[in-house]
């Protein structure tokens, strides 16, 4: 088995270590040294969650828009508050909720005008027929809607209802007026619905509403937006591969997935269209990520080719070296008395080599991982001039070290100009780190 990432990489630590440098001239060494500094702006989402069966996707989309690094303050409708509680909102959103439009009378709360002007954007999701009825009819009734009316501010709706509500004339001519005013949309999705009914009316999926939130607060593509990834594509790898023996049976490895999913995420956080090919995991799918799952390293390297072209290639997969060379079409049969069959394991193809190999479609930076025991910074060295990669991860999983199966984790990025030695890290930053990493290289 490949290491891959995950089997050493640890899952708590703190970055508080300074850098340091084996080599002096390393790759675009001007990392900044305040890592807690927010990777964007902090613009504020006012999120207005009205009732609907649909609003339990609003708790996702606050996550997604606090690690984008937006501030969200949320208004519940009374009938939000039947789906929801205030409670779960304000331990998402880190902020106070607010739903009753005369407790902002007093001096020490935020008036109704001022709180539609504090945030960059309203946003209703899910928005229901009825508050869509409000906002074109221009009722202000509760704070929900008397917000709407009063703000200058864009305002984005992902409506969510039953599909012959959609569908009524009423509710679509009410759309098209909001369209007309300069309202944003997020259309709702088709499919099956809470009711049993089929057909468009689904509020479309946190990513996607985070999607469309992103395209009115950060238009403009690059650093200016803190998304410098923006317009790349990065191919990342994680987790182990199964390599099959027969229907029933295959070889498989420990990883987790953990790491190379991590990575994903913290590359799409940095605006990167992110491909992840991933063998048999049980974390879950990375959102904003376009994910392909596979099983043997064959299938991997199948997937991976076909998601050329890429900028950036990121292999954290811990792929099986070997595999069967004959696998059995039918479950191989124990027999009474007779000796254990044999298996015949031949090399399983190098993807990081295949696709670091020299050529049009080779990405403009290849990434990979390597855990030694021993003589950890010559293997690293070898391995990367070996696989003709441009940076690789390594740390030494030497029982001392207690990285392997421990909760730290301090790695070494190696590349052709010297080796930049990382403090202690978590998982998810170091996942960060080096997206970020990758970033001001490729900007
Ligand atoms: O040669 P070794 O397995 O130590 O190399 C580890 C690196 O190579 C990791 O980045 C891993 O994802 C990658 N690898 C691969 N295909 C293989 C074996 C390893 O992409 N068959």
């Amino acid at each position: 088995m490949g290491p891959g990432a995950d089997a050493v990489w640890g899952a708590i630590g703190s970055e508080t270590a300074p850098w340091s440098f084996a080599a002096s001239s390393i790759v675009a060494p001007n990392i900044p040294s305040d890592h807690k500094r927010p990777l964007m702006t902090e613009k504020r989402v006012l999120l207005i969650i009205a009732g609907g069966i649909a609003a339990y996707k609003a708790l996702e989309l606050i996550r997604l828009l606090r690690r984008q690094g937006r501030g969200v303050t949320c208004v519940l409708t009374d009938n939000g508050g039947q789906f929801v509680t205030p409670l779960s909102l304000q331990a998402l959103s880190e902020s106070k909720v607010y739903s009753d439009l005369f407790s902002l009378t007093d001096e020490s709360e935020m008036g109704h005008i001022q709180l539609s002007r504090a945030a960059d954007l309203l946003v209703v999701a899910p928005a229901t027929a009825n508050i869509l009825a409000k906002m074109a009819a221009g009722l202000a009734d509760d704070l929900a809607s008397t917000v709407l009316l009063a703000t200058d501010k864009p305002v984005l709706v992902a409506p969510a209802m039953n599909v012959r509500m959609w569908l009524h004339p009423a509710t679509q001519a009410n759309m098209a007026t909001l369209a007309q005013r300069g309202v944003h949309v997020v259309q709702p999705n088709e499919g099956p619905m809470a009711c049993n009914e089929f057909g468009p009316g689904r509020l479309a999926e946190p990513p996607e509403i985070l999607q469309a939130i992103e395209k009115i607060l950060a238009p403009a593509p690059g650093l200016l937006t803190g998304r410098p990834l923006t317009g790349r594509h990065a191919l990342v790898t994680s987790g182990p591969t199964h390599e099959p023996i027969d229907p029933v049976r295959y070889i498989a490895n420990r990883s987790s997935g953990r790491q190379g999913h991590a990575i994903a995420t913290a590359l799409a956080d940095l605006g990167a269209r992110v491909t992840l090919v991933c063998g048999p995991v049980t974390v879950p799918d990375p959102p904003g990520v376009t994910v392909r799952h596979i099983e043997s390293a064959q299938q991997m390297l199948d997937a991976c080719r076909s998601a050329l072209p890429a900028d950036i290639a990121v292999f954290a997969a811990a792929v099986a070296d070997w595999r069967v060379e004959q696998t059995s079409t039918g479950k191989i049969k124990k027999q009474p008395g007779a000796a254990p069959p044999s298996l015949t394991l031949v090399p399983n193809p190098d993807i990081l080599a295949t696709i670091a190999a020299a050529g049009p479609d080779r990405p403009r930076l290849v990434v990979g991982f390597a855990a030694e025991t021993d003589d950890l910074m010559e293997n690293a060295q070898a391995k990367l001039r070996r696989k003709n990669a441009d940076w690789i991860v390594a740390n030494d999983v030497s029982p001392e070290t207690g990285i392997m199966g421990g909760a730290e984790n301090a790695v070494h990025i190696v590349s052709a100009a010297g080796i930049e030695t990382w403090p202690r890290l978590a998982k998810d930053d170091v996942a960060r780190r080096l997206a970020r990493r990758i970033a001001e290289v490729l900007t």
